[in-house]
């Protein structure tokens, strides 16, 4: 066997042993923190380090050599073949240069609170926050018509006041990290009950797998639709209809209402609607006060901040909270985050995507 020969099965046999390795690091970091055993992630994780140095070492021994390339293999597919192997080669060690960064991200995460600590005010993040909101209202407003629809002012129906985007994105952050702890291979939709023009749907649609709206008001609903279709999402749909009638609540497992009805009549004949028909587990979000008074008396508990949970008692609901808070803070777009990896370290990219952590 030639040098190149020889270097060539030592990387084929490294790499073989480190797919090993990754998939015994990745089976100890899917159980829950205090099933892990840490004295075999860090020799598995030292075991990594090393056979990695090792392919570093081939790689760099493989530089030295490449000038031989031709007088070793006279057959000029086969140099072509062996030049190939170890360019692919040097690249995954580039590309898989971060590796070791990510597993011990993974190894260090800690709970944290589904919702921020709240950002002081007149701080540079919340000052800069506002100036994006209120511009964001203002293109919402652009897009609204004229008026709200006669029909949908007698049926009691709210106009399209926004709730403001940086609280919806803290919201519908959260309800994402409770449906990314459920590790379900289900795609997640998302409903937004009386979506007005349709901005919330647009937000909900780069977190969740389907985002829909629905609205009575058919000059709304035909605003959102033309919106929709333009911003080019692809997984959002308006339906035009009214809450108090829907009767596909139980096809979602997120579902935000911000105070659609005017008066607490119709409000609370549209939360009883929701809850009357949503699935046990279904996500709720309902950044309002009637509803968190309500809350108690309905068949659904509080899992922080506006984020509630249908069918479900409060020890489910903290249940779900603190396994929740154990998922990165990284949004992954769902068609990245059901795109298997490929390559020795796949289990680890796929777990970060599946759990909310940043692949680099
Ligand atoms: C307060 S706005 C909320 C808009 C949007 N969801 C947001 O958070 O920015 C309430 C919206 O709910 C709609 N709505 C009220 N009652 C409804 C009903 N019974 N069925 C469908 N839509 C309704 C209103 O037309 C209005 O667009």
């Amino acid at each position: 066997m030639t040098n190149i020969a020889q270097l060539r099965a030592k990387a084929e046999n490294t790499e073989q042993q480190i797919g090993g390795c990754v998939r015994d690091i990745v089976a100890q970091l899917v159980l829950p923190g205090d099933q892990r055993s840490d004295p075999e992630l860090r020799s598995d994780l030292a075991r990594l380090i090393a056979l990695r140095k090792t392919l570093k070492q081939i790689d760099r021994d493989f530089d030295r050599q490449k000038g031989d390339v031709d007088r070793a293999y006279p057959n000029r597919a086969a140099a072509a073949g062996v030049r190939r192997f170890f360019r692919e080669l040097h690249q995954r060690v580039w590309v898989n240069r971060n590796i070791v960064q990510m597993i011990r991200t993974l190894i260090a995460a800690g709970p944290r609170p589904l919702y921020p600590d709240p950002t002081p005010a007149h701080g540079m993040l919340a000052q800069q926050t506002e100036v994006t909101d209120a511009v964001f209202i203002a293109l919402q407003q652009y897009l609204q018509p004229e008026t709200q629809a006669p029909e949908a002012a007698a049926h009691g129906c709210f106009p399209d006041i926004s709730l403001l985007p940086s609280r919806f994105a803290e919201h519908a952050h959260a309800a994402y990290r409770v449906m990314l702890a459920r590790q379900g291979d289900r795609p997640i939709r998302f409903l937004d009950v009386g979506c007005g023009c349709g901005v919330k749907v647009l937000s909900a649609s780069i977190l969740f797998d389907q985002a829909d709206g629905l609205e009575f008001d058919a000059g709304y609903a035909a605003v959102a639709r033309d919106f929709l279709a333009r911003s080019d999402a692809g997984n959002c749909n308006v339906i035009q209809g009214d809450a108090l009638a829907f009767d596909g609540y139980a096809d979602y497992d997120v579902i935000y209402f911000f105070r659609p009805m005017m008066t607490d009549e119709g409000l609370i004949a549209l939360e009883d609607r929701i809850l009357n028909h949503a699935r046990p587990g279904t996500v709720l979000i309902a950044p309002y006060g009637m509803f968190h008074d309500r809350a108690a008396d309905l068949d659904c508990a509080h899992v922080a901040g506006a984020v509630y949970l249908a069918g479900c008692d409060a020890d489910e609901a903290r249940a779900q909270r603190e396994k929740a808070e154990y998922m990165g803070q990284n949004i992954v777009p769902p068609e990245h985050r059901r795109r298997a990896a490929k390559g020795v370290y796949a289990p680890v990219r796929d777990l970060c995507r599946a759990t909310g952590f940043p692949v680099s």
